[in-house]
């Protein structure tokens, strides 16, 4: 079996003699405006290609404010301090995620708690969710929700939109309204795709996008966050660029801020990669139904966009029957020059996060052992 699945990934990409897992595609204006940035001088955080990456994705996932950052991580940590998190809150997220997810909790300062996930979306389980709520906290007389063990604030919950597939946000969102706690999506690897046709990271109070490299459209480096929140984007921008004052010349710093801006060549680079978005969407849709198809005629599960949603497919994914096969089907296809990759360790299995509260993990654990990720380039 594990031949006949490598042989048809390789058909799909005219037997190259490595196949990577996602490479990015330079197929428009890249080189155009990166020659703009370089004949202007504005390569760094002053030019016109920033405001215009920003204004580009605004207009395509119809979030209102977008502020365009070096990286997703630092875009995490920023939206968590702008939405308000402080030192020793709690933040709810899944244990099955990236590790920047974890990371920018604990830039905070904050503590975060991992729970598990759904089998079919991978994003974090409402019902979990729902269930941690009513069992280990308790609501205080300040309206908040405090964790019975620890006695800390619960004062945010980070979803993740896993692979590009929509987590089952409306759900999230309502249990944490009704706990009076803020939503942050993590949307770093979710542009292009649609919750019941509104998009991946306009659900909470504030979400993040990554362009790394790896992403649907990349900036080499770089992310974004995006709010509807006018307060919240002001914020992130102000604290994002050193926390200067606008002034033509005097250096009037009001807060402790950060150098998190996007420079304008990275940007340069997302004007044009989403002038190619749509096509690469389309591609990626083509090929994750020829993936779909193949492993339903084989037997094996293939993770397909959630009901009443409409993945980006960024990375496709394939499910095995235990940790054994999988690890088998790990060396087979790299021998034979097809990359794969498990997926993340879970955040609890990590030294790091050894000590961090976690919920039952039935479905996450499951997860980890099972599932691989497969070549999911946009073919050109
Ligand atoms: C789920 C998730 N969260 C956060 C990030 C962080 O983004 P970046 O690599 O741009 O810092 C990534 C991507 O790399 C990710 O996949």
């Amino acid at each position: 079996m594990y031949k006949t699945i490598t042989d048809f990934i390789k058909n799909i990409y005219d037997h190259q003699s490595t196949i990577n897992l996602h490479e990015p595609r330079f197929i428009g204006n890249e080189k155009k405006y990166l020659a703009e940035c370089i004949d202007s001088t504005f390569v760094s955080y002053v030019g016109a290609f920033v405001t215009s990456f920003e204004e580009r994705i605004k207009a395509y996932t119809g979030a209102k404010y977008a502020v365009a950052m070096a990286n997703g991580t630092l875009a995490q940590h920023l939206a968590l301090r702008v939405c308000g998190v402080v030192h020793d809150d709690e933040v709810i997220t899944q244990a099955l995620t990236f590790v920047a997810t974890a990371n920018a909790i604990t830039y905070i300062g904050a503590h975060p708690i991992f729970l598990d996930s759904d089998t079919d979306t991978l994003g974090l389980s409402p019902e979990k969710l729902f269930t941690f709520l009513k069992n280990e906290t308790l609501k205080k007389a300040d309206g908040f929700n405090y964790n019975k063990k620890s006695g800390r604030r619960i004062s945010a919950c980070i979803p993740v939109h896993v692979f590009g597939h929509p987590a089952r946000i409306d759900d999230i969102v309502q249990i944490c309204n009704d706990n009076n706690i803020l939503v942050i999506e993590d949307a770093a690897e979710s542009l292009g795709s649609f919750y019941q046709s509104k998009h991946t990271g306009t659900f909470g109070l504030a979400s993040v996008l990554s362009f790394n490299g790896n992403k649907t459209i990349t900036t080499g480096g770089g992310g974004m966050l995006l709010t509807n929140n006018e307060a919240i984007a002001t914020s992130a921008k102000h604290l994002s660029t050193t926390a200067k004052i606008p002034h033509a010349w005097a250096f009037e710093h009001d807060e402790i801020g950060y150098n998190y801006r996007m420079p304008n060549i990275n940007a340069a680079l997302g004007c044009a990669q989403m002038e190619t978005l749509d096509l690469f969407l389309t591609k990626k849709r083509e090929q994750a139904h020829l993936y779909a198809a193949f492993f339903s005629k084989i037997g094996v599960e293939f993770i397909s966009e959630p009901l009443d949603c409409r993945s980006n497919y960024w990375l496709n994914a394939i499910k095995f029957k235990d940790r054994t096969e999988r690890d088998a089907f790990l060396t087979f296809s790299h021998n034979q020059g097809v990359m794969t990759r498990p997926t993340w360790r879970l955040m609890s299995q990590l030294p790091i996060y050894k000590d961090a509260e976690c919920g039952d993990l039935f479905q996450a654990e499951r997860l980890e052992a099972t599932l691989v990720n497969i070549p999911s380039s946009v073919r050109v």
